[in-house]
């Protein structure tokens, strides 16, 4: 099973929300993972509704059942800091390195050797294991960068190769390459119902292949519930009105009336305003009915096609609601559950 759990996807589809979820659904059970971020934009520390997360550790909240998530925002420039004094045991002269700017040439200028500290930051916390040989985290899950821009940031090796051919960056590029593409790693794409959503997926999803990168399943995000059957959806789609007028009767709301109903029954009865008995006020109902139905069905229809061609590209698929509030602390704990239930991620 997956330990580093790569979460992408088209630029707020939910990505953030989708591995914040994540995060608390495998540490769900007395497990403990780690969510990460990548893009310094502090929005897991949003999702959690906390303050800014600094470049270390901490834990960031309780699973059902005791879990622990952690969470941290890697810094590209901490990062290498951190690797000069693995590799080279340069504490002070490291500080004297981003003096001198030599930092600034490594985040800036070389954007391969910025990803490889980004991708190296979260394959060590996926090998890191405590005193007892034990792993410190059961899962790693990353907030990663849109689907776009993913296999590149995640194909560092291709990226670091014309940089350094040997020596310990070259060698650190292809401990993390190994990470990466071993079954240790998925990438998920989070998408929504969409024709572009889809699209992009589907591209990302031939993209991470030919890279042999291991591709992990599909989030369709922000579902919402059909709220018509099959049978209905075709009345709705083909705007019959007799069906709707029938349903209105049967529920007691339609029909033309007689000018002399109401004083037969002895009260007046409820109708719009602006109504007179017998002009069938049902009619005033069914032509904003019909409209709503129709939009509706035609959008079920677009969603059936779209489901149709992810499901086409073979992956498994999760669904997660839209959540008609909003997703507060306790929606993403919904999220959580609603992860779980649908099986190992
Ligand atoms: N299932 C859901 N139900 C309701 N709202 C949702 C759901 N998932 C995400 N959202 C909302 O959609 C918005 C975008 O979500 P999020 O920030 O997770 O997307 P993102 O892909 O990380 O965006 P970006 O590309 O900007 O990083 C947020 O306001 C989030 O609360
Ligand atoms: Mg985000």
């Amino acid at each position: 099973m997956s330990r580093l759990h790569v979460v992408s996807g088209k630029g707020g589809t939910g990505k953030t929300t989708v591995a914040a979820a994540l995060a608390l659904a495998l540490a769900t059970e007395g497990r403990r993972t780690l969510l990460v971020e990548v893009e310094g934009r502090q929005g897991i520390a949003q999702v959690f509704e906390t303050e800014a997360l600094p470049y270390e550790e901490r834990k960031i909240a309780v699973a059902p059942g005791g879990g622990e998530v952690h969470a941290l925002a890697i810094d590209a420039e901490r990062a290498l800091l951190d690797y000069l004094q693995m590799f080279y045991k340069l504490g002070s002269a490291g500080r004297a390195l981003k003096k001198l700017g030599a930092i600034d040439f490594a985040t800036t200028i070389a954007p391969g050797l910025r990803d490889v500290l980004l991708t190296g930051k979260a394959c060590e916390a996926v090998r890191r294991k405590d005193k007892r040989g034990k792993f410190v985290y059961d899962a790693i899950v990353m907030d990663a960068p849109p689907t776009g821009r993913i296999t590149r940031f995640l194909n560092v090796n291709d990226e670091v190769a014309g940089l350094a051919r040997i020596g310990p960056i070259h060698n650190q590029a292809q401990a993390v390459m190994r990470v990466l593409k071993s079954p240790e790693t998925a990438v998920h794409l989070v998408t929504l119902l969409e024709e572009m959503p889809v699209q992009e997926t589907a591209d990302g999803v031939a993209e991470l292949r030919a890279a042999g990168l291991p591709v992990g399943g599909t989030v369709i995000n922000m579902t919402r519930p059909a709220v018509l059957d099959t049978g209905d959806l075709d009345i709705a789609a083909r705007g019959a009105r007799t069906g709707i007028a029938k349903a209105l009767a049967q529920a007691g709301l339609g029909g033309p009336r007689r000018a002399d109903d109401h004083l037969k029954a002895g009260r007046r009865e409820a109708s719009p305003a602006g109504a007179v008995a017998g002009d069938g006020w049902a009619d005033q109902l069914i032509d904003p009915l019909l409209e709503q139905a129709r939009e509706h069905a035609e959008r079920v229809e677009l969603e059936r096609v779209q489901y149709a061609e992810l499901t086409g590209l073979g992956l498994p698929t999760y669904e997660l609601e839209l959540l008609p509030e909003g997703v507060d602390l306790a929606g993403l704990y919904r999220l959580a559950r609603d992860l779980r239930k649908q099986g190992p991620i």
